[in-house]
Parts: C-alpha cells; structure tokens; sequence
C-alpha cells in the first residue's frame, strides 16, 4: 500500500479515537476573536530609481467601520432604515428586489431576530412572511404574542440581523454578518424591547458571539444589555417536527420570563 495511503488510515484512526474519547469539536484551550484578525499590511514595492512614482492603491473601505458610524447616527427607526438604504457596501444589496427592516409593533416588549429575508420577505419587504414566518406567528399565538397587536404587551416586533436576500438562500458569510452587527444592534437599542429573542445560528452569532444553537437554546443570556432568549428558528422546526417540544418549552419560559417569573 503506498504511504500516504497508510497515513490516511493512520490519520483517520486516530480521529475515530478522539471521537470516542469525546472531542466532538475543533477548538482551542482560549476563544479566538476572528474579527479582531487584521490581515498583515503587504509593504509597497520599491519604486525603481528613476522610475515614475507607482499611484498608491486607496486604502480599502473598512465596511464594519463605516456601517458603525452609519448605525450610531441613526437616531430614530427611520433614520435607521434610511442608513441601510444608503449604505452601498453590502453586495447582497445588489441582488436584493428591496430592504427588508421590520415588522410589528416597534413598542413591543419582546424583539424577535431572525436571520435573513427569503424568496417571500424580498418580495414583500417584510420579514418572516413565508412558511417559517406563518410557523413563527402560530408559535408566538400559542403564547398570546402577535406581530399585528397593538397593546405593547402583547405585541411582538420582528427583523433580522441581514436586510436583503442572500442568492439561493445560502448563509450569510462571516464578511456579511459583521457589517450588519452594528446596524441590529443599533435596530435593537432603538426599538429598546424588554427582552429578545434569536432565532437560529446566524442571529446567535450575531448578537452573542457564538453558534451551537442545540445547546444555546433555551438559555437566556444578555445581549444589547437585555436578557435574550436563544431558539430554534422556525425553518429548523418544519425541517425537524420532533423538536418543537424544546420550542413549546422555550416559549413558556419566554412567557414566564415577560410575568416576571
Ligand atoms: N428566515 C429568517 O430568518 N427571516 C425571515 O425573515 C424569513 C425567514
């Protein structure tokens, strides 16, 4: 058998060991912050004596840098949905029919945050309109939330940490995600909700710094100083029926936690 063949058994034998020992996942003894990664300055080329001066390539656009400025200028909602509208640095704005912001009650107790528009929001212009949406609404009805009432009590207000519609739905990448943050949560401190919620992986990274929605669920934590609740998002639950049962249990606690249990 030729060597490196030998190694793959060798390399693939230990990996079976360590699956059993229980390492069931790639990390390191500390966190790392990837975001706070800045790739290393390549140094100009030299200029050849006598050469004519080599024009210096613009600094590139520091996305985060200039949607964080945009968000913290926003003073209203609407300011807020007008600084979306003009930021030009998002490609997945290009392939977007419209921004999708809100919807619901704005003095809602409770902010919902999912992840990104589908085919059904981009052409609405709201989210959480499609099946996942219609899923949410009988969720929230089970526990006397609605998006359409008016009573901040029992109102719920709905976004999404991305505005416009990936290509085929695919996840937004990391890039993507990281120039959002500054925008929901700014959507966040403005709205100023009691409590929030987090709908799947993509909005758990966003807002708490971390996926592994399995076992964030059900959770609360802190998020844009407020208690948050981690859940399955609804597109989970039609693709997963049977875990509905820990969705039921989130969204009592959920309840509990707006009575002041
Ligand atoms: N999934 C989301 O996360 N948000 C939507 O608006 C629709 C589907």
């Amino acid at each position: 058998m030729a060597e490196s063949a030998l190694d793959d058994w060798a390399a693939l034998a230990a990996l079976d060991w360590q699956v059993e020992l229980g390492a069931d996942e790639a990390i390191l003894d500390a966190p790392v912050d990837r975001y706070a990664l800045v790739p290393e300055e390549k140094p100009a080329p030299a200029a050849a004596p006598g050469a004519a001066p080599v024009p210096i390539r613009p600094a590139e656009v520091d996305a985060v840098a200039v949607a964080t400025e945009a968000a913290s200028r926003a003073q209203s909602l609407d300011q807020l949905r007008g600084a979306l509208e003009a930021f030009e640095l998002c490609d997945l704005k290009q392939g977007a029919r419209q921004t999708v912001f809100c919807d619901g009650n704005p003095a809602a107790r409770v902010m919902i945050v999912g992840e990104a528009p589908g085919r059904d929001e981009d052409r609405q212009g709201k989210p959480f309109v499609g099946r996942a949406g219609h899923l949410l609404d009988r969720m929230l009805g089970a526990i006397d939330l609605s998006r359409e009432a008016q009573d901040a009590a029992r109102a719920v207000y709905i976004s999404n940490v991305v505005v416009w519609r990936p290509p085929q739905n695919r996840d937004p990448s990391a890039e993507e995600i990281a120039m959002m943050r500054p925008f929901i949560t700014r959507h966040i401190e403005l709205a100023a909700p009691d409590l929030l919620v987090v709908m799947g992986n993509i909005a758990c990274d966003a807002l708490l710094g971390r996926r592994g929605i399995t076992r964030m669920r059900g959770q609360w934590d802190t998020a844009v100083g407020r208690p948050v609740l981690p859940m399955f998002h609804p597109a989970y639950l039609l693709r997963n029926p049977e875990a509905k049962r820990e969705a039921w249990a989130d969204l009592l606690s959920l309840k509990a936690k707006l009575e002041g249990a």
